[in-house]
């Protein structure tokens, strides 16, 4: 699509989301023609973003774009949409990726076409979230071909990948969030046992970041189970052992988890075939069988 036929792009909700793929969208030259967003000063720092103007109501933004996007908590979409009125000639896209089209109804019973963007990407902090938009997943579905075909068109110029779900759209957030913010929590347990060795978690989690780097390339490299290293893939039970007592001291409400995960690690290890089965089943008999075992254990 050349430039010139590109969509006018609209944003209501000047969030992490709708700052950075507003500007994102300017940058890879496509016309963003309003911004709407209730705090001030984050719409008028992302129309400046996006080369755009800040308009002070959501039904600006829609009388001005062909494709607006409503990048609002996921909780607030219903009522957005619902906040203004639409026409067969607009699209309206939404970036939550748990739901699918359907929290769209309002819209599309007006005429518009409806679509979801979710960039399968942690948007923390907007310059972080900048650089790593390319080469990210982007999963997109629309109500007509048309538009459907308008969102891939915009992932590429993101210089994303594309992907088309098919099916519940919550389980392929359940993994995304399992992945990604989950992989914060447990590196929130991870730092702050340093404080057990006189460090701070700031600390800890410098020192941890190597390793983590390190096997997420190694995820990328070798991938599963391959990547799988350390004492359930070597059969270390007396170190899985060290750690059950060492938890009951410093984290005891992190031992009914720490014991799920290595349970679920035993059959990557088998898998990997540096264990055989009889190693398995000692493993899996020194983190309890047993369910309710971890309830005895309080
Ligand atoms: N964060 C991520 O990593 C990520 C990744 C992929 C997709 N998404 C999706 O992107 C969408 C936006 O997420 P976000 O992280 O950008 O959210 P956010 O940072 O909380 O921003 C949302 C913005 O919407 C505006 N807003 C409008 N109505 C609102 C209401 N009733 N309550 C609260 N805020 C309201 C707020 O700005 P004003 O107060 O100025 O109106 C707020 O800054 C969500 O659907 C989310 O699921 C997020």
């Amino acid at each position: 699509m050349k430039p010139a036929d590109r969509p006018r792009l609209g944003f209501i909700g000047a969030g992490v989301v709708g700052t950075v793929l507003a500007g994102a969208f300017a940058g890879a030259g496509y016309p963003v023609a309003a911004i709407h967003s209730r705090n001030a000063e984050r719409q008028a720092a992302a129309a400046r973003g996006a080369r755009a103007r800040a308009v002070p109501a959501a039904q600006d933004v829609v009388a001005l774009a062909d494709v607006v996007f409503l990048t609002v908590p996921d909780d607030a979409i219903v009522a957005t949409a619902a906040g203004v009125r639409w026409s067969r000639s607009k699209a309206v896209v939404h970036c939550n990726g748990a739901a699918s089209l359907d929290l769209l109804a309002g819209p599309r019973s007006q005429g518009a076409a409806v679509g979801a963007f979710h960039p399968l990407q942690s948007f923390a902090a907007e310059e972080q979230a900048r650089r790593n938009l390319p080469g990210s997943a982007i999963t997109i579905d629309a109500s007509t071909e048309a538009l459907l075909a308008e969102l891939e068109a915009m992932v590429v110029a993101l210089g994303g990948r594309p992907l088309a779900l098919h099916g519940d759209r919550a389980v392929y957030h359940l993994s995304a969030v399992i992945a990604s913010n989950y992989l914060v929590t447990l590196l929130d347990l991870a730092a702050g046992l340093w404080g057990e060795l006189g460090l701070s978690k700031e600390e800890g989690l410098r020192a941890l970041l190597p390793l983590v780097r390190g096997t997420v390339e190694n995820l990328d490299r070798v991938g599963l189970p391959a990547a799988l290293t350390g004492p359930i893939a070597r059969g270390d039970i007396g170190t899985i052992q060290r750690h059950l007592e060492v938890l009951d001291r410093v984290a005891p409400e992190a031992r009914t988890m720490y014991k799920e995960l290595a349970r679920r690690t035993i059959p990557i290890a088998l898998a990997k075939g540096r264990i055989g089965a009889a190693t398995a089943r000692r493993l899996a008999g020194s983190l309890g069988d047993e369910q309710g075992d971890d309830d005895a254990c309080g």
